[in-house]
């Protein structure tokens, strides 16, 4: 049998793998304890009714013959397309057209899916730590990524500079795990400089909704020149409750082209038409319904809410007197360890403890290997619970 013998040099489990795992084992050893889990970034907020009506709408449509739909288009259904299209006008003064927008089952699926576009040779970039999702699918397809360590000395947030080889440069902002957040000038930066190297960035937008200063960048395209070498990918998951529903978005620009004039845009419609069959009907009208005023209001209802578990785990960790970045413009808190801990002795610690599942910083890049993750998305209840008992584990204890 000949396999991809890359996947070898994978941990044994994706990273959420292993720590639901640990979580599992020990909550069947202590089926006493509540656990409160502040680990992988599920939303626990139920999805907006406008959203629901709308699938209600929708489902009922595909049980009768008159309104019933087979194959939908495999890049989305237009009016999905449109609405994105007119978020990005309304909200962010960039304009896109229709056919740069295409539907998919979510930003994971693609931030992985586009490496099929790309020369299985080409240079790679990204930041340590990273979103694991980006460093295994390259090591899959048997490329070491290159890495910028994102640590407290360049405040989490790596520039580019000279050292740099780079075809592909991914760039998650505002970032997974460490939660802090690229201003326009530093991306701006990036995109010169992904231009000067004929680069192009994938940029992962997955949590741009969190961000709550205007002067921050939403979208990459905001940014002067970055229609010509940058992919945007997005996702309904943080913004609208998709996690479980499944549904994203990529934006390819058309004026994005390699030096003898091939649009990306076309590589990966070619890509997608082939390879996948499109987003059920259903959900599609339950994204649309996101975009309508209800909508609009229901996800900023839910993002005020995580919001205000993050500024809660945030005045905990300065009571403890914890450092920590994130939390401003992100769901995600990044907390150095204490000194006598590395990441996975404080995930036990926590969990035997305290009963707080977070993530080992070190399962997001060995950059980590000293921080914990923790999240707002759980329930409000839950997360002051969580952050009582970080109270309780006084500073001397630990
Ligand atoms: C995370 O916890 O980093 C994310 O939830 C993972 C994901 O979105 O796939």
């Amino acid at each position: 049998m000949k396999i991809n013998r890359n996947y070898l040099n994978l941990t044994e489990n994706y990273l959420f793998s292993t720590v639901a795992a640990k979580t599992r084992t020990f909550q069947a050893e202590h089926p006493d304890k509540t656990l409160i889990k502040l680990s992988i970034g599920d939303v626990s907020r139920p999805l907006p009714a406008v959203v629901v009506q709308a699938m209600k709408r929708a489902c009922k449509e595909m049980g009768q013959t008159k309104t019933f739909r087979g194959y939908g288009p495999e890049l989305g259904y237009p009016w999905l397309r449109n609405a994105i299209v007119d978020f990005y006008h309304t909200q962010m003064q960039v304009e896109l057209e229709t056919d740069e927008i295409v539907v998919s089952d979510g930003a994971k699926s693609d931030l992985s899916n586009l490496l099929d576009i790309f020369d299985p040779t080409a240079n790679v970039v990204m930041c340590d730590p990273v979103y694991p999702v980006y460093w295994d699918t390259n090591l899959m397809l048997g490329r070491t990524p290159q890495l910028l360590p994102a640590t407290a000395e360049n405040n989490f947030l790596p520039m580019p500079d000279t050292s740099i080889v780079a075809d592909i440069i991914y760039l998650c902002n505002p970032a997974n795990p460490t939660g802090v957040c690229y201003d326009r000038a530093q991306l701006k930066r990036w995109v010169d400089f992904a231009r000067e190297h004929q680069a192009v960035i994938l940029y992962d937008a997955a949590y741009t909704c969190f961000i709550n200063d205007p002067d921050l960048p939403r979208s990459i395209y905001e940014i002067d020149g970055a229609r010509e070498c940058a992919i945007e990918i997005c996702s309904f998951s943080k913004m609208a409750g998709f996690t479980g529903v499944r549904c994203g978005y990529t934006v390819v620009p058309k004026a994005l082209k390699t030096m003898d004039g091939v649009s990306l845009n076309q590589l990966w419609r070619r890509r997608q038409t082939t390879k996948f069959n499109g987003v059920s009907y259903i959900v599609q009208r339950g994204a649309e319904a996101v975009f309508t005023p209800a909508g609009r209001q229901a996800v900023k209802q839910n993002i005020d809410y995580y919001r205000r578990n993050v500024r809660l785990i945030c005045q905990t960790l300065e009571r403890l007197q914890w450092p920590y970045v994130g939390g401003m413009h992100s769901p995600y808190v990044w907390v150095r360890c204490p000194a006598e801990y590395d990441a996975w002795q404080f995930f036990d610690k926590l969990l035997v403890q305290a009963g707080i599942v977070c993530t080992p910083g070190v399962g997001f890049g060995s950059a980590g290997k000293n921080y914990i993750r923790l999240t707002g998305f759980n329930s409000y209840t839950n997360t002051r619970r969580a952050c009582r008992r970080l109270l309780d584990l006084s500073k001397d204890k630990i």
